[in-house]
């Protein structure tokens, strides 16, 4: 406790980011560092799963250390320790929830595992303090893509998924095609302000009719397709309008299914949660659509999209107050179901 208030450290250790946050009462951010990987990997074309667990172990004391002086907070006053304990790559979990579990037995704090999913979705707790369950959820991260109905803070019923690539991975995938790098989410969204959507017409894939399923994984190779006929007819590809294209096919049919998800469902509240909602065309198209059906739209700023440890800190204090702590066998998991 410090001054009376309610504090939980959160630990990300789950891809590229060691993440390590100071809440207070759940939903105040009183420090939140992330150390980002993505110069280490940027030479590889993407996450490289044992260096990312190496720089996690070489970091998280000194974030761990830098999360508490900026929160001016010592560990004696921490009430409660969240961890990511899945999904993720394994061996950056567990660098993670073990961090989280010596520090707990070290200092007699309780601790809780959190679904980074989870933790995706409470990062919008952080940013608008009147939020709180039920509302529509759309994630949209690196490997996941899913529309759920979020029924309490512990709680979420999954409508639609992808069934092959998530929108994140077709964006880093598209984005190594066109000769953008990574990481390629940000790159292609900068790319495609510059231009024309409309320059390639891609094929929009909406799977059975009232389906709230996706399939990615056909654009890219569409894309890829496009790409060796321009260079076979000897003719330039214009990166910035195939960026556009290709972000706007994606998007067309997700923002699409989720209006159908909040008409079936009857929402009036959506939150995006997820390293691709903070890309600008999204946040640009979910505002109209949303706006149109008088849809109250929760949008995190883009640096509560992408992993961080304040998102997890919000989705322990909630699961600890529903369900109590987890004891000290808490275990790691690349794959967790929501
Ligand atoms: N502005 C943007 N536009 C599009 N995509 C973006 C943008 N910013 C980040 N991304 C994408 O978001 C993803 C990273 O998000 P996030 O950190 O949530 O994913 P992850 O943690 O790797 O995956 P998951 O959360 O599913 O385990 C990457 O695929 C990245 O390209
Ligand atoms: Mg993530």
């Amino acid at each position: 406790m410090k001054d009376g208030k309610f504090i939980t450290l959160g630990i990300e250790t789950s891809c590229d980011e060691t993440s390590i946050a100071v809440t207070a009462e759940g939903r105040e951010i009183l420090s939140d560092i992330i150390s980002s990987q993505i110069a280490v990997h940027t030479k590889f074309g993407g996450v490289v799963p044992e260096i990312a667990s190496r720089h996690h172990l070489q970091n998280i004391n000194g974030v761990l250390d830098q999360a508490l002086s900026e929160a001016g907070i010592s560990l004696a006053e921490v009430d409660l320790i969240g961890v990511t304990n899945g999904p993720g790559l394994i061996g950056a979990v567990v660098i993670g929830v073990a961090t989280a579990k010596a520090l707990s037995l070290a200092a007699g704090i309780p601790l809780v595992g959190v679904n980074h999913m989870h933790g995706h979705v409470s990062a919008s707790y952080l940013q608008y303090p009147e939020l709180e369950p039920p509302f529509l959820a759309l994630i949209v991260s690196g490997g996941h893509t899913n529309i759920v109905e979020v029924t309490d803070y512990n709680r979420c019923r999954v409508l639609g998924g992808t069934r092959d690539d998530a929108v994140g991975e077709a964006y880093d995938k598209v984005a190594r095609v066109v000769g953008l790098g990574y990481p390629g989410g940000p790159k292609v969204d900068r790319a495609a302000k510059d231009g024309d959507p409309e320059a390639v017409r891609f094929k929009r894939v909406y799977l059975e009719n009232g389906s709230l399923d996706f399939s990615f994984s056909g654009l890219k190779t569409q894309v890829l397709n496009y790409i060796n006929r321009e260079r076979m007819a000897g003719r330039e590809v214009n990166v910035a309008d195939l960026s556009a294209s290709f972000q706007q096919a994606m998007l067309d049919v997700l923002v699409d299914k989720t209006m159908l998800a909040a008409e079936q469902t009857r929402a009036d509240r959506l939150v995006t949660a997820g390293g691709v909602a903070a890309n600008s065309r999204l946040r640009q198209m979910l505002a109209e659509a949303c706006g149109a059906r008088g849809i109250r739209l929760y949008m995190p700023e883009p640096v509560l999209c992408t992993d961080n440890g304040a998102m997890i800190a919000a989705a322990a204090y909630y699961k600890y107050r529903m369900q109590g702590p987890d004891d000290l066998s808490l275990d790691a998991y690349a794959n967790l179901p929501l």
